[in-house]
């Protein structure tokens, strides 16, 4: 389990012999809800396969004659082992009986045919859609138990869907994720792309006012895509005392600036107005990978805003 607590912002599934998910990552659980409440044999994510028609919502409609084709295949693969386990052997028996699609599978499967095996995988997430991923399965010979992997090539669409399943997670425990944006069509195309956050055409300068006319008194994080070397000293300050002052002394502010403009007038001016502002200033390393390079500021504790500051 620690290495499963190490990779929690990856989607990963312990599961054993017969499709039972004994452990999942909180990603996999953002990814495809809960798989461990369960009891008997709706435990079973096999049963579930072939008995339940909500069950293959996760997964796009074209993968799922393949993935009939690999619980079949790895069930045969149980029983043919030397002591095939009697709750695989009770499994089959029940899904011989109760699915008809099941043994139209069954019957022209074998051990040999591909398990549960590494693979593109296209998962479907109810607010994401389509989410392309690599399927890694590391399995345990002696125990029977696998790992199931679900990775993203960052760049990809689908490793940009996988970084926002936590702010999906976290609305689900009443959390509200508001995007300031100046440009309209701009704001309009987010609001396509991310029907799950509360895009506002509105001037990050009017935050506090945005705030306020949605009942938000707690902001818990501000992160900032902002280009702030492009706005004059005034603007910057003024941005982020609103920022500072939605924060207040529990949140975080973070933004990031490129390298390569670390040295003009405006990145320095801003660089003096994030000293102003907070008490807490950290910048990260240099993110080489990025095109072009950048890093990022994360800022703690506001100040107290200077008396007669308008
Ligand atoms: C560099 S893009 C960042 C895009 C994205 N937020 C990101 O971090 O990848 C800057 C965005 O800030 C928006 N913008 C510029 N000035 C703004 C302001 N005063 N208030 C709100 N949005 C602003 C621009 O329209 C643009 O979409």
């Amino acid at each position: 389990m620690h290495v499963l607590d190490r990779l929690a912002d990856t989607p990963v599934l312990t599961i054993d012999p017969i499709g039972q998910v004994l452990h999942q990552t909180p990603s996999a659980a953002f990814l495809f809800g809960d798989m461990t409440h369960q009891i008997g044999w709706e435990r079973g994510g096999y049963y579930r396969w072939f008995t339940s028609p909500a069950e293959r919502r996760h997964f796009c409609p074209s993968e799922h004659v393949l993935i009939g084709t690999e619980i079949a295949a790895d069930l045969h693969h149980c029983l043919d082992g030397d002591k095939p386990s009697r709750v695989a052997v009770d499994l089959v028996t029940m899904l011989l009986d109760e699915s008809a699609e099941f043994s139209g599978i069954w019957s022209q499967t074998t051990s040999a045919t591909e398990t549960l095996a590494s693979r593109q995988a296209c998962v479907v997430h109810s607010e994401l859609g389509h989410v392309e991923l690599h399927r890694e399965v590391l399995a345990d010979i002696e125990s029977g138990l696998r790992l199931v992997i679900y990775l993203s090539t960052p760049g990809t669409a689908g490793h940009s869907k996988l970084q926002l399943l936590p702010v999906i997670g976290h609305q689900t425990r009443g959390a509200r994720h508001l995007a300031l944006e100046l440009d309209r069509a701009m704001a309009t195309y987010l609001r396509e792309q991310l029907p799950f956050v509360e895009v506002v055409h509105a001037d990050a300068r009017d935050l506090g006012a945005v705030l306020a006319a949605r009942d938000i008194s707690e902001v818990t994080a501000v992160v900032s895509g902002l280009p702030w070397s492009l706005f004059n000293p005034v603007l910057q300050e003024r941005i982020l005392r609103q920022v500072a002052e939605a924060i207040g002394s529990e949140g975080v502010f973070t933004t990031f600036a490129y390298a390569h403009a670390a040295r003009l007038p405006s990145a320095r001016s801003f660089r003096l107005a994030l000293e102003q502002t907070f008490h807490e200033v950290h910048l990260s390393g240099l993110v080489w990978r990025n095109v072009p390079p950048a890093f990022s500021y994360v800022c703690r504790r506001p100040k107290s805003t200077p008396v007669g500051t308008p």
